[in-house]
């Protein structure tokens, strides 16, 4: 059954144009670099129409891996294939266990505390979600490889692409969780000084720390860069024609680096140029 017809799952025409249009968001995303307003995180802003943070990461987030697994179990019936190839659904597994990461666990158990989002920016995350579902769920579920044969002879490199997604996955949620631990700490400590006073604690919202470890010796965004390791990584694993692999990493970092740069000016801003230091926005020792 579809949810929209010829769209989830798409056609094929439908998603040969999407794909095609979708090569072209970092034009979109372009106007990052000219416009500071972002609200959302560390630049997030008051309005009576913010989503609250921890609701907005989970429901904008999920739409990507639900529709993914969507396309995955209709396509294949619509178009007469009996079972996808183990490739294709080794890909499909990564991007489901990324992204119930990203959208359940961190949000809803991991995360202390996230600021609020505006519509527009979950608008925009929503909209990113589907689309690169749509973009890569038809290559996984019909529109690229359909047998075994058609990943014959990449073993190699789709076992090296594995690695190297693993080790980005495992550096973006290390990251992660150094950020949330300034948060954990200045929770115990509040909670120390609460009992000591007869208080109820404050709250971690809004709480910024410089954070030290791992790559942030390097860089402000180190998990940013782990992410993009791990999408390289999983373009390996579908080999270099898999262009809704590369779309996706390259759609990724045309939003996330002016991201990085925009984070980059609030620290200086925030804790001092000196305080910052030599450390780059997102790529140790490049910007
Ligand atoms: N933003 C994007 O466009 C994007 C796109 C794809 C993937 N991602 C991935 O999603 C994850 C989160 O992205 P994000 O843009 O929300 O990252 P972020 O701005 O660094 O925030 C991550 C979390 O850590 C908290 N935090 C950030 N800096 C902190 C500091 N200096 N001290 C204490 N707490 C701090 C934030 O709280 P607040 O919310 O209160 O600021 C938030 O809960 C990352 O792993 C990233 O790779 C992001």
């Amino acid at each position: 059954m579809a949810i929209i017809e010829n769209w989830l799952p798409p056609s094929r025409d439908n998603w040969e144009t999407l794909c095609y249009i979708w090569q072209f968001f970092p034009v979109v995303t372009a106007i990052q670099w000219v416009l500071d307003w972002y609200p959302q995180g560390k630049t997030s802003t008051e309005s009576r129409f913010n989503i609250p943070g921890k609701i907005g990461w989970a429901t904008m987030e999920s739409a990507g891996f639900m529709g993914l697994v969507y396309i995955m179990l209709t396509l294949p019936q619509e178009l007469g294939i009996k079972e996808l190839p183990w490739g294709n659904w080794t890909m499909a597994g990564c991007f489901v266990i990324h992204y119930l990461y990203r959208a359940i666990v961190s949000p809803l158990f991991l995360n202390p505390s996230m600021s609020p989002i505006h519509p527009l920016v979950w608008i925009f995350a929503f909209a990113f979600q589907i689309c690169n579902a749509i973009s890569i769920g038809g290559w996984l579920a019909g529109y690229g490889p359909t047998t075994d044969n058609d990943w014959a002879g990449r073993y190699w490199t789709m076992e090296i692409g594995l690695v190297i997604w693993a080790w980005g996955l495992l550096g973006n949620m290390f990251h992660d969780d150094d950020l949330r631990e300034i948060r954990r700490t200045a929770d115990r400590k509040q909670r120390k000084e609460a009992e000591k006073q007869g208080k109820s604690p404050e709250g971690v919202d809004k709480i910024y720390m410089l954070p030290k470890n791992g790559l942030f010796q390097y860089v402000l965004y180190a998990h940013y860069f782990c992410e993009w390791i791990e999408w390289a990584g999983w373009w390996m694993v579908g080999g270099w024609n898999c262009h809704p692999a590369r779309s996706f990493l390259l759609n990724e970092i045309s939003t996330m680096l002016p991201r990085a740069l925009q984070g980059k000016r609030w620290y200086e801003k925030k804790f001092g140029k000196d305080k910052v230091g030599s450390r780059k926005a997102v790529i140790p020792g490049l910007v």
